[in-house]
């Protein structure tokens, strides 16, 4: 959502990476904002203004002397206009021209103009990444203020592998959202979030796990990063990629989300425990794979799991998910008394487009006076910003 309405500018250099331009392009105006692309001649040796051009709807910038685009002073409006400029790929000699403040090209005249963040995503072979002279041009920029994200290792057009890979877009985006976020209503503050499942083994081959993708507490993680918080994720086995500018803690079983924790919070302003812990756990795990013997049945015996969320306290605000399949508000009320929260997020797990598994959620803030805030069907991102907007409010205990 911090992307929506962002007037973002894309430079686009001559590297064989221009191609994945138009995959960033395509995901900036998903996203909601109008992209203006600037393509260098070299740029334009290996992909097309018109590819851009039908992708974002916007004209496209290819030299300083285009009359339908208003000539040179169109740039400079555009440059004063924008939210942020990204420049993905980048060559070597983009960033030195860059670090120099050359403008024979309407990009660097752009940059010069600008107030607006930059953010760089170079691509180039891994020895012009790690000349003296390359690195050196970076940390005058990043000086400046001027972001980089990658590049990152990998196989390169050359056939060598290396570092020097275009970032995937998911992470430049990731990357964009934090920089637009620097100042957001978040800044200063370190937000804990956990999210998954756990898995409770049982022997080396199975576990006792349940339905929770991780999608509810990634969302939490990715919205306050956008807005400035500093985020700590604590995740069990989810299929879900890390996220750029967000600190990973990966872990298993309930008792290992336990201990993370208690490690994560030492500091932190907020926790969201959006995770679904096991309540119990096996008695005791079986060292080899247990095999299937003649009787018809057989019986687990399970231990209680601590109680996370209630065992944890202290100068920071706690939040908690409920999710319960009947009596919503009365269920959801005693977690909040019997946990010391100061707000419930109950989700009511029964109806398909809600809860475990899926892209939206259906849920009911509620706070220690017993506000209660029934939010219609969002997608869980926009229920994570619904939450956060509510805890800004709040003061520390
Ligand atoms: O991951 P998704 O697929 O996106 O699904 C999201 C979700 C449905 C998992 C999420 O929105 C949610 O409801 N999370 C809470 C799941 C849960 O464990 O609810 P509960 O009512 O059993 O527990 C209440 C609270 O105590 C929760 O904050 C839970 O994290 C916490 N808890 C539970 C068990 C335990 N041993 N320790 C805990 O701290």
């Amino acid at each position: 959502m911090i992307l929506e309405g962002k007037r973002i500018i894309l430079g686009v250099t001559g590297s064989i990476a221009a191609y994945k331009a138009a995959d960033l392009a395509s995901k900036l105006t998903q996203a909601g904002a109008e992209v203006h692309v600037i393509l260098t001649p070299a740029a334009q040796q290996f992909i097309t203004p018109l590819t851009f051009h039908s992708i974002t709807h916007q004209p496209v910038v290819t030299g300083w002397w285009q009359p339908e685009n208003g000539g040179a002073i169109q740039h400079v409006a555009l440059a004063e206009t924008a939210d942020a400029v990204v420049i993905a790929p980048a060559t070597a000699d983009a960033v030195a021209k860059l670090a120099h403040g050359l403008a024979d090209d309407p990009l660097g005249g752009t940059v010069l103009a600008t107030r607006a963040p930059v953010l760089i995503a170079p691509a180039m072979d891994a020895h012009m990444y790690e000349n003296p002279a390359t690195q050196a041009n970076v940390r005058l920029l990043e000086s400046r203020g001027v972001r980089f994200v990658g590049p990152e290792a990998g196989r390169l057009a050359s056939g060598l592998t290396g570092l020097g890979r275009l970032s995937a877009a998911e992470t430049i985006l990731g990357a964009l959202r934090q920089m637009l976020g620097r100042g957001g209503d978040y800044e200063g503050k370190t937000v804990v979030v956990s999210a998954g499942p756990t898995e409770e083994p049982i022997d080396p081959a199975r576990h006792i796990t349940n339905r929770s993708s991780g999608k509810m507490g990634f969302a939490l993680a990715e919205a306050a990063r956008d807005r400035g918080a500093r985020v700590v994720l604590v995740t069990g086995p989810v299929a879900l990629a890390s996220l750029y500018g967000v600190a990973v803690v990966r872990i298993r079983t309930a008792l290992e989300l336990q201990a993370a924790l208690a490690k994560a919070m030492a500091g932190s302003d907020i926790l969201i425990m959006s995770a679904a812990p096991a309540d119990f756990r096996p008695a005791a795990v079986s060292a080899q794979k247990i095999k299937k013997g003649p009787e018809d049945a057989m019986s687990l015996d399970l231990i209680k799991n601590p109680d996370i969320l209630a065992g944890l306290s202290g100068d920071f605000i706690k939040v908690g998910f409920a999710a319960e399949s009947q009596e919503l508000v009365q269920n959801a009320g005693i977690k909040l008394r019997d946990k010391g929260l100061d707000l419930i997020v109950a989700n009511d797990i029964t109806a398909p487009d809600s809860g475990f598994g899926v892209d939206t959620n259906r849920v009911l803030l509620i706070d220690r006076e017993g506000t209660v805030e029934a939010l219609p069907l969002l997608t869980k991102a926009e229920v994570a910003n619904r939450i956060l907007d509510r805890l800004v409010r709040f003061s520390h205990r």
